[in-house]
């Protein structure tokens, strides 16, 4: 029987559909693309799995704040989410979306899995919740998540619980031994040491507690020793200790709202419940990894060949869910534990982690839109009645289109992010987005660099051997010969060097084909095969030089296909290769064979393919971004007049308050000048206050559409708790309910005009879609809105009993 080929499973994380995507999503979304598309090469059957999460208190809330039920509120959504994968032409074989009847039926049955096995039971849960990260917290309630900063919920609740405490000791075996391997260390230490407990609490023990016979300090493994003999530490693998106990079971169940997949009923009738339950949102959305391949379904052929999987990738943030949880609970239900988790960075703006709470995105349809521009169009054949707009050399052969499509501009800008992302961001490692870097990146290494490499060599061969790939002369006779092996030797070397790389070693990767590209470049220059044509003694070196040249562009192309699919594929055209998709599937790309280029190969229709970018092109995307900016003075909507290059960036002073609120668009930038009026001295109001600057007469505000208008969310919401904040006169912090959107603490500067008291119990109008910020260290979510005389007392605006919190005002 011929062997069955290797099968690699890769996931990504499934997305939350509480917003649309920004390009933190897309890379990791890219990295799992690249490594399909490296391990398809290498003729391995690659299952690519991807989705949207869709159930959840998160999910439930911002459907309740869209004003549409959740089923239509994620459809929307998760539809935004594929349908920019496919303009991307990412190449998942599936995409899982948890509101799927195939979803629930595998989530029921791994539920019902886990209780058959003992692993579940029924209790209550009083405690800290935080919504945004959809996790139990271990922290005061009202305080800022440690995560994720937003403020945590009381939940009081009936809830199934999970016996996670029972995997103490099985995890930290897996993750230790590597049969579950955690990447880069840093994700893996945090996992273990969460699982083994604080050492803190044991080295804090004094010498008598632990029962030393002496009161010199103690060693650390003296400590260690001692505690382990007195039973307060157990040991796992050689010396490594861990705390028994310090995992905690965990509520896998939620009854106090219904967006979620339902706990099976006789499971919820066996174990007494009160309340229909929910499954837990986390363990609903770990299952995708089963339930996309039919475990629970009548057809597992693709779970029976895929699972387990080969590598789940993940942002950082969520490393302890998959490496703690996720293997907890298949190893409660005997399923085999995935072989690798990995965990990439954060794509920073601003320093701060991209995110949609924060403000500080920037989409992928921006850098399509921008970097699509520069998309040159595509060659037509020859005879296809197109005229060819210059003359040069290189376009004599082909003519061009009047222009490129929007598929083609679509996946030429998405290799230049693939690309940047890749090059710019050591792996594992956090790293700042922006758009300048970007430009600066795709004009050095892609024009400059690979572009300029593929169009003096194929421009070349165009002109003095009428297109055909010349045959070499490796030992070139005479005194004056071209040392050839300067390229031969170094791609042998490249070659090498990467053979030695790790999959996700993709900056290292990209920056050895850098230097190779300079390799080739330099050697180009020594040898100045122009001159070299003008000598007819010289055509054996003429040809050499041009041949190791397109030889090497061969192998840069198919070493940068599966980052750079698109692009590499107008290269392979250009020289004479056809279809890089088929060099793929045939093995060719994945065993580069230095001079396996063919002699007498014709090239292709030759054209531009890095056109330079201009540096005005980041305002071009900063404007795409902000597509028009709104503020608000004196209580109205206005969009500004000029554009100030000179104003400071968005997020300029995100921690004191400005009298001006911007509402409209979401990015902050740091890398262009900002369309925002300047932030001004205005006192903390957090209502709409006058900036000094302000117009008088607000009537000249431009006229803004009803698109505008929208784009502000206005509710009725009840004060619940007010209080002064010690040491700032101005402010209130108050805390309001909005009905379905919860509880959220806003700040106010309206101390000096309302007590606390008068406050308590007022029905007010806020704005409710306004990008938290912090202020004397507490975070502000939202703005209330006030009537206010410039200077004069701000008069609230209020709503008569009756309309119930949260109504959305339109
Ligand atoms: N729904 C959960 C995951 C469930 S998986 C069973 C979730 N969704 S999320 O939409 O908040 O984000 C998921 C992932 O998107 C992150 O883990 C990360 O892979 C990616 N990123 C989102 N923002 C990012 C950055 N700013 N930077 C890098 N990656 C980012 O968590």
């Amino acid at each position: 029987m011929p062997d069955q080929p290797k099968t690699y499973y890769l996931t990504t994380p499934i997305y939350y559909v509480n917003a649309r995507p920004h390009i933190g999503h897309a890379y990791t979304t890219i990295v799992g693309d690249v490594l399909a598309r490296r391990h398809r090469l290498l003729g391995e059957e690659t299952f690519f799995l991807t989705g949207t999460d869709e159930h959840g208190q998160k999910i439930e809330r911002s459907a309740a704040a869209a004003g549409i039920p959740p089923q239509q509120f994620t459809d929307k959504v998760s539809a935004q989410f594929r349908t920019l994968w496919d303009r991307m032409g990412i190449t998942y074989n599936d995409y899982i979306r948890t509101t799927e009847p195939r979803h629930k039926q595998g989530v029921q049955q791994l539920f019902r899995k886990l209780y058959e096995n003992g692993f579940i039971y029924l209790d209550s849960y009083t405690g800290a919740y935080c919504v945004s990260d959809e996790a139990f917290v271990d922290a005061p309630v009202g305080t800022p998540c440690p995560d994720c900063g937003k403020l945590l919920e009381e939940v009081t609740e009936e809830n199934f619980f999970f016996k996670l405490s029972a995997f103490q000791k099985p995890l930290l075996d897996l993750i230790e031994s590597n049969k579950l391997a955690i990447t880069p260390p840093s994700a893996r230490n945090e996992v273990l040491s969460f699982v083994r407990g604080d050492w803190n609490s044991i080295l804090e023990l004094s010498n008598e507690e632990l029962g030393a016979e002496h009161s010199e300090p103690l060693e650390v493994f003296e400590a260690f020793d001692l505690a382990h003999q007195k039973g307060l530490l157990e040991k796992f693998g050689e010396d490594l200790y861990y705390i028994p106990g310090a995992l905690k079971d965990l509520s896998i169940s939620r009854s106090s709202f219904s967006w979620g997949i339902p706990v099976p009923e006789d499971i919820q009738k066996a174990a007494g419940a009160t309340k229909p339950h929910v499954v837990y949102v986390w363990l609903d959305a770990l299952a995708n990894y089963m339930t996309a391949l039919g475990y629970g379904s009548d057809d597992d052929s693709l779970w029976q060949k895929f699972w387990p999987a080969d590598l789940h990738l993940v942002g950082k943030e969520i490393t302890r869910f998959h490496c703690v949880y996720w293997p907890a609970f298949l190893m409660a239900a005997d399923i085999a534990t995935p072989k690798a988790i990995t965990a990439n960075g954060w794509l920073l703006f601003d320093n701060a982690k991209m995110s949609k709470s924060k403000g500080n995105v920037v989409r992928s349809e921006t850098i399509l839109e921008g970097f699509g521009r520069l998309c040159p169009p595509p060659l037509a054949l020859k005879g296809t009645g197109f005229s060819p707009s210059v003359t040069s050399p290189i376009r004599e052969e082909g003519a061009l289109a009047p222009e490129a499509n929007q598929r083609d501009r679509d996946l030429f800008a998405t290799d230049v992010l693939r690309y940047f992302l890749l090059r710019e961001i050591p792996f594992g490692q956090d790293g700042s987005f922006s758009f300048d870097a970007m430009i600066t990146r795709y004009n050095a290494d892609l024009a400059n660099g690979y572009g300029n490499l593929v169009s003096r060599t194929l421009n070349m061969i165009q002109q003095y051997f009428a297109g055909a790939v010349p045959s070499p002369i490796f030992e070139v006779p005479g005194t004056d010969a071209i040392d050839t092996s300067v390229v031969g030797a170094a791609a042998i070397a490249f070659q090498k060097k990467l053979a030695t790389l790790r999959d996700t070693d993709f900056s290292t990767f990209l920056t050895e084909v850098a230097a190779f590209i300079t390799v080739v470049d330099g050697f180009i220059s020594a040898a100045a095969p122009w001159k070299l044509a003008k000598d007819p003694t010289k055509a054996d070196q003429l040809a050499t030089v041009l041949y190791v040249s397109a030889e090497a562009i061969r192998w840069i192309s198919g070493t940068l296909f599966p980052i750079c699919p698109t692009i590499t594929a107008k290269v392979w055209q250009q020289l004479g290769l056809g279809d890089i998709n088929l060099a793929a599937t045939d093995g060719e790309l994945a065993h580069l064979i230095w001079g396996g280029l063919k002699p007498g190969t014709q090239l292709g229709t030759l054209g531009p393919i890095f056109p330079r970018a201009d540096k005005g092109l980041a305002q071009i995307m900063i404007d795409l971004e902000n597509p028009t900016p709104l503020t608000i003075e004196n209580g109205k909507l206005k969009t500004p007049a000029t554009t100030d290059p000179a104003a400071p960036p968005r997020t300029a002073s995100l921690d004191e308050p400005s009298g001006t609120l911007t509402v409209g668009g979401s990015a902050a930038h740091t890398t262009g000048p900002s369309t925002t009026p300047s932030h001004t001295e205005a006192p903390a109001s957090g209502i709409f206050a006058t900036p000094p600057a302000a117009p008088a007469v607000s009537d000249a505000s431009p006229e803004i559409t009803i698109d505008d208008f929208v784009k502000v969310e206005l509710r009725i919401a009840e004060v619940k708790v007010c209080e002064r904040i010690p040491k700032a006169d101005k402010l209130l912090r108050l805390e309001v309910d909005l009905g379905p959107l919860g509880t959220r603490q806003i700040l106010s500067g309206i101390a000096e005009h309302y007590t606390p008291e008068e406050m308590v119990g007022k029905r007010i109008i806020v704005i409710t879609n306004l990008a938290p910020r912090k202020m004397r260290g507490l975070e502000s979510h939202g703005m209330l809105l006030a009537a206010s005389e410039e200077g004069g007392k701000p008069f609230l605006a209020t709503v008569p009993e009756g309309v119930p919190v949260g109504t959305r005002l339109k």
